[in-house]
């Protein structure tokens, strides 16, 4: 059995040893393809996989119909929006996820925005504290409840939206369950977006529920760029100069939001929310676990697609 490692993105070296370990003491051979610029490298690379390993590179009809060795692709992270998961079923390959495994770092990167954002992009003047602000979680589930943990530390006034997760659920954890993303965003001076990328939530970050943010609102997103409504956003952002978007996913017009709103947006040059040895080990290591129980067992559990 063959299984790739296919990452435009690469893995720390030490979270591909311990890949290689686990696949080998399976009796499986381990091939890599990092960095890769051009499609046709990873077309190419595919053709006798049994497994690959992805991280948010895009495995779609075409790259299925050139893996035609293929039984199972593990997204070594959280969200498969990068997948097409219906002409993986149709292809009869099994699609997995990593959940939770990257989390904490994802977590600790919004943080790490957010106070660049409060102490003005550490531009040398006078900024505010992180300690008894409110902050909001759009959507509540591994990610969020790490920031719900950290943000204790800051000393923050936690709220939490998501339509998905019983309020109690986020209750115990000494959050208060807002009842909808417009009391969320109305509420808190700094929120923090948790949620996929779906049909549903595409584009759902917009003028209307931004604008429900109080003076000096901040919005960080290491979630994903499809979920702003861009041209909105620069909207919005032009009518109230108060308000900064920081961002671990560049936006299509990060050329405007850059020399439109100078000093109040950010964004990093590659989304690096899970960029850590400690995340690239968790998932990178879970993915290869993942694969051998599903190979050698028909272990399926964390399936994202239809069978
Ligand atoms: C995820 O969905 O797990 C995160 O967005 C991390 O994505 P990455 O592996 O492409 O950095």
């Amino acid at each position: 059995m063959k299984v790739l490692i296919a990452t435009d993105k690469p893995f720390a070296k030490v979270a591909v040893d311990g890949i290689r370990k686990e696949i080998e003491a399976a009796g499986y051979e381990l091939a890599l393809l990092e960095k890769y610029t051009e499609k046709a490298q990873l077309l190419d690379a595919v053709k006798d996989a049994n497994a690959i390993i992805i991280r948010s590179d895009i495995i779609d009809a075409e790259v299925l119909d050139a893996a035609k060795e293929l039984k199972i692709v593990v997204r070594a992270g959280a969200g498969y929006d990068n997948v097409d998961l219906e002409a993986a079923t149709a292809h009869n390959v099994c699609v997995m996820n990593t959940p939770g495994q990257n989390s904490n770092a994802v977590a600790e990167l919004a943080f790490g925005m957010m106070v660049m954002a409060v102490r003005n992009m550490y531009n040398g003047t006078s900024g505010t504290e992180l300690k008894g602000k409110k902050l909001g979680i759009h959507a509540y589930g591994n990610v969020g409840r790490n920031v719900a943990r950290i943000a204790k530390g800051f000393g923050m006034e936690i709220f939490a939206f998501d339509a998905f997760c019983p309020k109690e659920v986020i209750e115990k954890d000494g959050v208060k369950a807002v009842d909808s993303a417009d009391e969320l965003y109305s509420t808190c001076n700094v929120v923090s977006l948790h949620i996929p990328a779906t049909a549903e939530t595409k584009n759902s970050i917009n003028y209307a529920l931004v604008n429900k943010m109080p003076k000096g609102g901040v919005l960080v997103n290491t979630a994903r760029k499809e979920v702003i409504n861009e041209t909105e956003l620069i909207q919005l952002m032009e009518e109230r100069a108060d308000l900064k978007y920081m961002t671990d996913i560049m936006p299509a017009a990060n050329e405007t939001f850059a020399a439109k709103f100078v000093g109040r947006y950010f964004s990093t040059p590659k989304k690096m929310g899970a960029q850590t040895a400690e995340a690239n080990i968790n998932a990178g290591i879970a993915a290869a676990q993942q694969i051998v129980g599903f190979l050698k067992d028909g272990c399926e559990k964390f399936r994202v697609n239809k069978k």
